[in-house]
């Protein structure tokens, strides 16, 4: 069991206050057990709710023989960690959903579709007294939880974080139950959502008058010109003993540092009854803050100390970043009353190798590499992102539009947008909260505008700080009545004149196309309808701009306009469109699903970052293309590009702004030469060469340097090169995986949308992997192990000179 402390014993005991705050979080991620059941027959899902007394009848499963019932002998079944996705383990198949990727999971396959789990927890005598919650993150999906054999209750979403309070069913002094169904036959979205406890799962321990679990709200106002705010923290304490019990609160804002910037204290005690909640409200000041943005994410800590009787009992800490945000109908985005283009991306939870049951350091690898292309900006299409990851936002500096997974206004969605809002109203990096996507029934229709009107007041009765948006997909008549209209495509939606008859109108492209196709892929072949050219190379086709030009041009001349968010950042599994099986994964994305750059990678660093970009492409292993003529392309900011092809000059040209460069050549093995100019002066140069056959394999690691924690992940590119240490871009050989030392092989990656070996292996400690590289690269996953140690990860591919690497697991 990994133990987080949150509290600060050590500074409660440093300065000599009698220190009783008990505040742990517990991460649940090791020694879980896993079995398929069974989602149409009771009997194969271990009887599940067809005892006598089921677990719907009578509080304690006493009557039962099952995977909740104490006595169930688990000992056969398979040991796994969370994060988890059953899905990524399993064949695919051409009568399997589209949606899903052509995974065999969902309604058609009730064998593969239920997965139980069971873990159990040693919780010490010493805990009497306290409250004991469960929490989980996100179970994909339709999740039952039991405790000690005592039925929780469901969750039927799969993005929705669960809390359960088990003070009362606790067995202290011993061993305690915890049991999960997990039912992933129906999907929630039209995207691969894997299965089963795909996100963190937490035992949270607290004094009994304590902070409510997302318990606090800290708001800054800050002004124009920013040299104070207030902080406002709204602070909901529960009492979860019997007895009524008086209490104070004290807040301390501390920097980054961990210096205090100000303080402030309840003056007189209040009294809290049994088993109640309560909110309290205190103000702050702060001089001169410093203030968040995407380019110096400062994140401060409101540090909450509850005292009983003058005793600490609680420190709860809340990170926040003081900044202002404005959505304006001129302007656009204004963070700290500067207008800020958003850069954006549309992203879901999935990565090659796992799936969407994604660690921490990847999803933070996922954060830099979108931020390296000069992306700000991040849509969690199209739910509520995981906790984990919004942290990351805050730390890194990435905008957040966190989305709501369905759009209505009963129980069901405004539980869920309750949810999101309550957990995630914290974050610097959430900007827009969205009541959905693409509600193609809302649209044109009265109810439309009814809906979204109720549904922005909910989100602004429980954070009057942040507007709402809806994406709409472009019908006769758009849903208005939330705060910001969000606009998918503009090939699909009017923008200007939509703007022109509501010139009050705050406005973002929720979605853009990005026109991307397979990495690597120049041409369209009959024999391979699985993996697409990008579009971009066929800019005649559709109109005088050509994909992701036409978006980044489009929002980025009209300053009244937010920005854009293009679909998607990297690919994903699912929706191949307009391709289906046996490719299934999209190819929409700026990054492939290992996240390798697509050549349009560069053409948005080129214009959303200051960096000197030069990228020239295609490759020039053009075989089988001899005599024919190309186009070749330079995405680049610089002002003049002047290009060579096999030592004949073509000529030199203007850059358009937002644009790109493009001649046409006669294939012949040998070698492309671009050179840019910057205000006359040769800047860069860069070459594209035919190289000679695969020679050997280089590994990089982002990170050689682990925590022995066995969560950490380093991220390690396996490039194939010539004997001159060029990469080959068409080599696709089978590569062989070897770890050896203390830690696993997660998962690999190819980034070949239509690839359908496995990816994730089954064994808890998989030491050896083998897939083929695509395109020249494949990406091994490499999570350390707990023991302070070196890891050496080996691949290999017949003749080919081995490429190794070593990896610190460092405590
Ligand atoms: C959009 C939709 C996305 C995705 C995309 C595929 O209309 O909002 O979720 O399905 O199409 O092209």
């Amino acid at each position: 069991m990994n133990r987080i402390l949150l509290a600060v014993a050590a500074w409660t005991l440093a300065i000599g206050i009698q220190a009783q705050n008990v505040r742990e979080s517990i991460l649940l991620d090791t020694g879980w057990k896993f079995a398929f059941g069974h989602a149409t027959d009771p009997q194969r899902d271990y009887g599940c709710g067809t005892e006598y007394f089921n677990y719907l009848t009578k509080a304690a499963s006493i009557h039962n023989e099952g995977p909740y019932a104490l006595k169930f002998d688990d000992a056969k079944w398979q040991t796994v960690s969370i994060p988890h996705d059953w899905a990524t383990m399993l064949p695919y198949a051409p009568e399997a959903s589209h949606s899903h990727g052509y995974k065999t999971v969902g309604w058609r396959y009730p064998a593969t579709s239920v997965g139980w789990y069971r873990k159990s927890v040693a919780i010490p005598a010493s805990d009497l007294g306290k409250r004991i919650m469960l929490r989980f993150d996100g179970i994909f999906r339709n999740a039952r939880v039991w405790f000690n054999g005592f039925y929780m209750g469901t969750e039927p979403s799969g993005y929705a974080t669960q809390l359960y309070d088990v003070t009362e069913y606790v067995n202290y002094g011993g061993d305690n139950l915890i049991c999960v169904r997990a039912d992933a036959s129906l999907e929630e979205g039209w995207y691969y959502e894997g299965a089963g406890i795909y996100r963190d799962a937490w035992l949270l321990k607290s004094a009994a008058v304590s902070v409510a679990p997302f318990g606090t709200f800290v708001t800054a106002s800050l002004e124009p010109p920013f040299d104070k705010s207030f902080i406002r923290v709204m602070t909901k304490v529960h009492n979860s003993s019997l007895q009524a019990q008086e209490f104070t609160v004290e807040h301390r804002l501390l920097d980054a540092e961990g210096h205090e910037a100000c303080s402030v204290a309840m003056d007189k005690s209040k009294s809290l009854d049994g088993k109640a909640t309560t909110t309290t409200q205190a103000i702050m000041t702060i001089k001169s803050p410093h203030l968040w943005s995407p380019d110096d994410p400062y994140i401060y800590k409101v540090e909450t100390t509850i005292k009983v009787g003058g005793h600490i009992t609680d420190v709860y800490e809340t990170p926040t970043g003081l900044r202002r945000i404005d959505f304006t109908a001129d302007s656009g985005f204004l963070l700290n009353g500067q207008p800020l283009k958003l850069k954006g991306v549309n992203m879901h939870q999935d990565h090659a190798g796992v799936g969407t049951a994604i660690p921490d350091a990847l999803q933070a690898w996922r954060i830099r590499q979108l931020k390296s292309l000069g992306c700000n900006a991040y849509r969690a299409s199209h739910n509520p992102m995981t906790p984990a990851l919004l942290d990351i936002c805050d730390r890194e500096g990435m905008l957040v539009i966190d989305e709501n997974r369905l759009t209505g206004i009963n129980d069901e969605h405004l539980r869920l947008l309750e949810k999101m809002i309550e957990r995630d109203r914290n974050h610097p990096s959430v900007i827009l909260w969205s009541c959905g996507n693409e509600e193609w029934g809302l649209e044109n229709t009265v109810q439309g505008r009814r809906v979204a009107e109720a549904m922005r007041q909910y989100a602004y009765l429980l954070d009057p700080t942040r507007p709402s948006t809806l994406a709409n997909a472009g019908g006769g008549e758009l849903i208005k009545g939330t705060d910001v209209v969000g606009f998918n495509y503009i090939l699909q939606n009017d923008v200007d004149n939509r703007k022109k008859a509501h010139p009050d109108w705050k406005i973002v492209g929720t979605e853009e196309t990005t026109g991307c196709g397979t990495r690597g892929i120049y041409f369209t072949s009959d024999d391979d309808k699985t993996r697409m050219r990008s579009m971009n190379l066929e800019a005649d086709k559709d109109s005088t701009f050509n994909r992701i030009e036409r978006g980044w041009r489009f929002y980025d001349e009209r300053p009244w306009a937010a920005g854009l968010f293009y679909w998607t950042g990297f690919d994903y599994r699912g929706e191949p469109n307009p391709l289906s099986y046996p490719a299934h994964d999209s190819e929409f994305g700026i990054l492939d699903y290992c996240g390798f750059p697509k050549d349009e990678a560069w053409y948005l660093k080129a214009w959303w970052t200051d960096e000197t970009v030069l990228h020239v492409f295609p490759h020039w292993n053009l075989q089988g293309h001899e005599g024919e003529e190309v186009d070749v392309w330079v995405y680049s900011n610089c002002d003049e590009v002047e290009l060579a092809v096999n030592g004949k000059r073509l000529g030199r040209q203007q850059m358009p702004r937002n644009g790109h460069l493009k001649w046409r050549a006669v294939y012949k093995p040998g070698r492309v030469v671009a050179t840019g100019y910057k205000k006359g002066k040769k800047v860069m140069t860069q070459t594209v060469a035919t190289t000679g056959p695969a020679a050997r394999i280089v590994l990089k690691a982002d990170r050689t340097v682990l925590r022995a924690d066995g969560r950490d992940v380093a991220v390690v590119t396996a490039e194939i090169q010539d004997a001159k240490g060029r990469m080959v871009p068409d080599a696709c050989l089978p590569l062989s995986i070897r770890l050896e030392g203390d830690g696993r092989i997660l998962g690999v990656g190819n980034g070949d949308p239509a690839y359908l070996g496995e990816d994730h292996s089954s064994k808890a400690d998989c030491h050896e992997f083998s897939i083929p590289a695509f395109n020249g690269l494949a990406q091994v996953l490499v999570q350390s192990g707990r023991q302070p140690s070196t890891l050496t990860l080996t691949v290999s591919s017949g003749q080919l000179s081995k490429g190794t690497i070593t990896i610190n697991n460092k405590q």
